[in-house]
């Protein structure tokens, strides 16, 4: 097998996106469209990537990190102008260098790999993906000569009205013999509506060579969508939302409406989880067998465990154990532990803070900076006081205990194991293991007072 090599193009700014966020890196299910690229191009073992970069370059280096090596192009001249700046790290190799945009988030690896065969097989000096679009308008058209060989790549604004009829769209992959690119891109000129060095017209180059040029017409259409601006970009999230939602349906995942339920990509759901409407799952989540999430959850780098149901709820980089009930209308905010058998109840916030197991915070409770043993029962209302305006202190409830209703544990603090504290009550100091602690004022009844005011007569 040649060598292999990829150049991707993500140095333009996306002026169609109209956004200050550089086109290459809009996410599609949390994932900048070029790092999808990335993903699935390197997939195919390559020996080198080279990524373009321009517009956002520190940024986009950022997202694609150690995988790829970046040349910048200063100014965006066109897509043939991009590939040139390769010219220094690539020009001299031997062996296949695939070119493609960072705005073609969807074409999969298998794609890629079925290019680079193809490619390979015919011994061509260039191959591009190409395919059939029944609305090709906007993209490069792939003209064929009486022998329906190709001869050359007319770009959308440059075509006229014969060549606009045409519905082989180029894609912007292309296979390349390393070599015959870069002595073809030397002849690239910016002659055209768009005053661009394209690098489409290294085909009718190549072609005017006597060098052979083919292309590899795949059946994947949906993939080729290349996002210029948002219509595109919610076309391409829709294509891959159910791309993954199919894997995972596959893979044993119940989901009621797949329409309606959003997984990025790194997530990992076991067999037998059922995914209600309106369920959001994202990071790096971990879904254990049987669980239940949703409707209208929001479940954010969290291990959610076995059996567990989550309603109506946000969750955020936390873990949470097997047999939980979660919600309806519980926020678990970062750096939650919690244990299995556990209960979080409506209108519960919880934050930094480990509930132990079997324990339960059933209505209307914030617990925050604390420390909750298991087998506690928190009452409803209960408010852990952490916050001083200026520091964060810890509360601790040992294993146990019972919160009565409407209490305040002022931390730093701590109640003891098994202890009991009176609803209403204000904690203030530590309360030792196994008592009973009120901190409230002293019920008085003023006997018929009521009645008297109420029966006083207007004057
Ligand atoms: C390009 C192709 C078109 C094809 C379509 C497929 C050309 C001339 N046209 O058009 O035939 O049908 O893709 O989606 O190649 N870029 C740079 N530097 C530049 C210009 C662009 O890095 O100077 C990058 C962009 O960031 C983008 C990619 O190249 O990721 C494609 O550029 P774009 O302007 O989107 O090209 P299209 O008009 O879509
Ligand atoms: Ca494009």
């Amino acid at each position: 097998m040649a060598n292999r090599y990829a150049v991707i193009l993500a140095a333009g700014q996306g002026t169609r996106m109209k956004s200050k966020l550089y086109k290459v890196l809009h996410p599609v299910l949390g994932r900048p469209m070029v790092q999808h690229v990335l993903d699935q191009v390197k997939a195919v073992s390559l020996d080198e990537v080279v990524t373009i970069v321009g517009h956002g370059a520190e940024l986009v280096k950022e997202h694609l990190g150690e995988e790829s090596k970046f040349v910048l192009q200063a100014e965006q001249l066109g897509t043939g102008h991009a590939v040139i700046q390769a010219e220094k790290l690539l020009k001299d190799k031997e062996g296949t260098t695939i070119v493609v945009c960072g705005d073609t988030p969807l074409i999969t690896n298998k794609t890629y790999l079925d290019l680079f065969e193809h490619h390979e097989k015919e011994s061509s000096k260039a191959t591009i993906l190409t395919a059939i679009a029944p609305n090709p308008s906007g993209y490069g058209r792939v003209i064929r000569n009486e022998k329906n060989e190709v001869e050359r790549i007319v770009e959308h604004k440059d075509a006229n009205e014969n060549e606009l009829r045409v519905e082989e769209i180029n894609t912007g992959t292309y296979c390349f013999d390393n070599k015959a690119l870069f002595e073809a891109l030397k002849e690239v000129s910016n002659d055209n509506v768009q005053g661009e060095y394209y690098l489409t017209d290294v085909i009718e180059i190549m072609k005017n060579k006597s060098e052979k040029v083919s292309a590899y017409v795949t059946p994947e259409f949906e993939e080729t969508l290349g996002v210029n601006d948002r219509v595109a970009l919610a076309q391409a999230e829709k294509t891959m939302k159910k791309r993954i939602n199919e894997q995972h349906m596959r893979n044993g995942v119940t989901i009621i409406d797949p329409e309606n339920t959003y997984i990025h990509p790194d997530v990992i759901i076991e067999q037998d989880v059922v995914l209600h409407p309106g369920s959001i799952i994202t990071g790096s989540s971990v879904i254990k067998e049987n669980a239940e999430i949703g409707p209208h959850s929001e479940i954010a780098n969290c291990e959610i465990g076995e059996s567990t149901i989550i309603k109506q709820s946000v969750a955020t980089d936390s873990k949470i154990g097997d047999r939980v009930n979660v919600g309806p209308f519980a926020h678990i905010r970062p750096d939650a532990t919690i244990g299995n058998g556990a209960k979080v109840g409506n209108f519960v916030e919880i934050k930094k803070s480990t509930l132990g197991e079997g324990s339960k915070v059933s209505h209307l409770s914030y617990i925050g900076d604390a420390q909750v043993g298991s087998n506690v029962n928190v009452g409803c209302g209960t408010i852990t006081v952490n916050y001083d305006g200026k520091n964060k202190y810890l509360t601790t409830i040992e294993d146990d205990a019972f919160i009565g209703c409407n209490s305040n544990l002022v931390a730093p603090v701590t109640v003891g194991k098994g202890s009991y504290i009176a609803a209403g009550s204000t904690i203030t100091k530590d309360v030792p293991e196994g008592s009973l602690s009120i901190a409230r004022s002293k019920q008085s009844n003023k006997e018929g007072y009521a009645t008297r005011i109420k029966n006083r007569k207007k004057d």
